[in-house]
């Protein structure tokens, strides 16, 4: 990428036309009520008492955002890319819920203070992570990170993952996603290949925030697991975790 802004706009246009489809997959929007419930839960453990005011950065469809405001909190959705945040829209108008949505890069907060910061898988499709969490610092006194392990992990985590890429094929299932980032692209993203969780709480650290801790997700992770059929359910999926700073 020769200027940040044409990584932007290629970023943009990916999940513009991505937001067609993105509900479409469990890991992005789950269907089992289990599944749900466990997700709510951990949000009622790791933000603020209702009602709070939640920025989410990177909301796309608004999972994070859907489910703070099915909980109380008050909620505003910052995105790069329109599409994303018009399902967003839909999905809140469809329950009941209102979710104040703003078009912008992550690293520029809409004005005014927040309680807590949230975002989910945004991180590794941040051309600068740092500075967005900087940012995040003059927007918000509390910060969630919801992510994944995935990409550069142990000899354990890579092999799971290549047997759920096997058994994605053996079914038949289609990808998550239409289509996939350039890779010069993907290259030039800090965490592109992957989030390890100390890689994530390090830079968290280096962008100013303190008490930096790393949450295991544990029962969002066997929910999703049991939801899944069989073979797929021994292999597993991907651990999650949270990381909190405040
Ligand atoms: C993997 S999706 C995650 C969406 C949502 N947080 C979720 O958990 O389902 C990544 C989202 O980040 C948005 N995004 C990517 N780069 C961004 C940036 N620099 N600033 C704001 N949003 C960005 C994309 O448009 C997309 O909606």
């Amino acid at each position: 990428m020769d200027h940040p802004d044409d990584a932007l706009a290629e970023i943009r246009r990916f999940w513009d036309e991505d937001a067609a489809t993105y509900d479409n997959a469990p890991g992005h929007r789950p269907r089992d009520p289990a599944v749900q419930r466990v997700w709510a839960g951990t949000l009622a453990r790791l933000l603020p008492p209702p009602p709070a005011s939640v920025l989410d950065c990177g909301a796309g469809t608004g999972f994070l955002s859907l489910a703070a405001a099915r909980a109380g909190h008050r909620v505003t959705a910052l995105d790069l890319a329109p599409a994303m945040l018009q399902r967003l829209t839909e999905s809140a108008a469809a329950e009941g819920l209102h979710v104040t949505t703003v078009v912008g890069p992550a690293d520029q907060p809409p004005p005014g203070r927040f309680d807590v910061v949230v975002e989910r898988h945004l991180l590794w499709t941040l051309p600068d992570p740092g500075a967005a969490l900087g940012a995040w610092r003059g927007a918000a006194d509390r910060l969630v990170l919801f992510e994944t392990v995935w990409g550069r992990t142990g000899p354990l985590e890579t092999a799971r993952a290549r047997l759920r890429r096997r058994l994605r094929q053996w079914r038949g299932t289609p990808s998550d996603h239409h289509g996939e980032y350039d890779e010069a692209l993907r290259r030039s993203l800090p965490f592109g290949t992957g989030t390890p969780p100390a890689e994530v709480t390090a830079t968290v650290a280096a962008a100013g925030w303190k008490a930096t801790t790393v949450v295991w997700l544990k029962e969002v992770t066997r929910a999703e697991r049991r939801a899944l059929p069989l073979p797929e359910r021994l292999v597993g999926v991907p651990p999650r975790f949270a990381v909190t700073a405040g």
